[in-house]
């Protein structure tokens, strides 16, 4: 039997829900309320522990007041974002994690939280990458309508039911790839392009090297040379070589028998994800004019791959050896390229697991013990 209290507990927490539900429904169906109006964006403000927003309905979202380990994530309710000028409000179906995410929730390397909040994350819901339905669009968005399925990059947060995004940061989902697939690509794909394309100019018959050819960027970077027609070399373990072959690589090195910088192969683009060997051996592996792509982001606790671009840079301008370290930049001709490759299948994005929402801190762990093969996607 229920008691008195009990069962007043139970309508009040029903009612709330039933409030929160009813307002995020009529919200949603009023979409006109966001297209003309002037109201604010107010995605990316910052969150505080048990802020509600005034009356505004509400989501579910990973979320962390401070920076640390993957357990200061939790999964609570925090106030929907609306869309402001130029944004649309992304139902997400699927988000996607890599390393950057993993620095930016624990704050380390140190430098960072300059770019995401000195004494704690000013965001406080993690990830980027997402895939999902456009539920409403904001002022002067004319490219994409309610209803659409997109994906894409956020920057303010991707581990929530909804993500308020620049429409330019958007594109619609090629129909022979599920959201879960289509989550997947956006950062590491797009790193892998740009690395290619932009700074290597990767040209059909040369010779290209990728290491950590098993990873979310190496994955796409293995696809994306033999698209462009190249000749590459994945290094894996051993566990991926089966993996990195059924990418497409034309040859397999596995790190664990055989290290490429001691062979007489000379590559004319090393795309270097990894950097587990000193600059001074990789470039031995480099033809004379060659193209060196160091693209680890791991390194020390204040400054991490910092010291290492610095020497890159500076060496450059002693040898014929080009040494190009870069910082990958959404941009949506590129994300619209990928969706090509996408659709004519030259490009599969690689899942290596998938965890519900609630396992976010868990996904994150799991990504930055650095194993991954493929990537590591979130069902929302
Ligand atoms: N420049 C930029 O703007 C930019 C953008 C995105 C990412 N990044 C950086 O790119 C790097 C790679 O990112 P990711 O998302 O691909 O990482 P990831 O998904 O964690 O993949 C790393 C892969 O490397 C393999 N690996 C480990 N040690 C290796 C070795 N000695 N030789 C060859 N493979 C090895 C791992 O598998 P096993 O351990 O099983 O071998 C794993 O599959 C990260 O450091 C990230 O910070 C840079």
């Amino acid at each position: 039997m229920l008691d008195i209290s009990t069962a007043y507990a139970h309508t009040l927490s029903y009612n709330v829900r039933r409030t929160v539900y009813e307002q995020r429904k009529s919200l949603l169906e009023r979409k006109e309320a966001f297209v003309g109006n002037e109201q604010r964006s107010n995605a990316g403000a910052p969150l505080v522990p048990g802020e509600r927003l005034g009356e505004a309905p509400m989501m579910r979202a990973a979320v962390q007041y401070r920076y640390g380990p993957p357990s200061v994530l939790e999964v609570s309710e925090v106030g929907l974002p609306l869309p402001g000028r130029g944004e649309v409000l992304v139902r997400v179906s699927a988000a996607s994690v890599h390393p950057g995410d993993y620095f930016v929730m624990t704050g380390e390397p140190y430098m960072v939280r300059l770019v995401f909040g000195l004494r704690r994350p000013r965001h406080g819901i993690p990830g980027m990458d997402l895939a999902g339905v456009v539920a409403a669009v904001g002022k002067d968005v004319t490219v994409l309508r309610p209803g659409d399925e997109v994906f894409g990059w956020s920057t303010a947060g991707a581990l929530a039911e909804y993500a308020c995004v620049p429409a330019d940061n958007l594109v619609s989902i090629p129909a022979n790839l599920s959201v879960a697939d289509a989550a997947a690509v956006p950062t590491s794909a797009m790193t892998a392009l740009q690395a290619l394309r932009k700074i290597a100019n990767v040209q059909p018959g040369q010779t290209v090297l990728v290491t950590g050819a098993s990873g979310g960027v190496g994955s796409f970077a293995v696809q994306i040379a033999k698209a462009f027609g190249a000749e590459v070399t994945g290094v894996c373990s051993t566990r991926n070589v089966d993996l990195v072959r059924s990418l497409g690589a034309d040859h397999v090195i596995d790190y664990t028998t055989t290290d490429f910088t001691r062979s007489d192969k000379r590559y004319d683009v090393i795309l270097d994800n990894v950097e587990a060997q000193p600059l001074a051996a990789v470039r031995r592996a480099l033809t004379p004019t060659g193209i060196l792509i160091p693209n680890s982001g791991r390194g020390g606790h204040w400054f991490g791959p910092v010291g290492r671009i610095v020497k890159a840079r500076v060496l450059s301008g002693f040898t014929r050896q080009q040494l190009k370290p870069f910082t990958s930049i959404g941009k949506r001709q590129d994300l619209l390229t990928l969706a090509d490759l996408l659709t004519t299948g030259q490009v599969t994005p690689v899942i290596d697991r998938t965890y519900p929402l609630d396992d976010a801190a868990d996904a994150l762990s799991y990504v930055g013990a650095g194993h991954t093969r493929g990537k590591v996607v979130i069902t929302v």
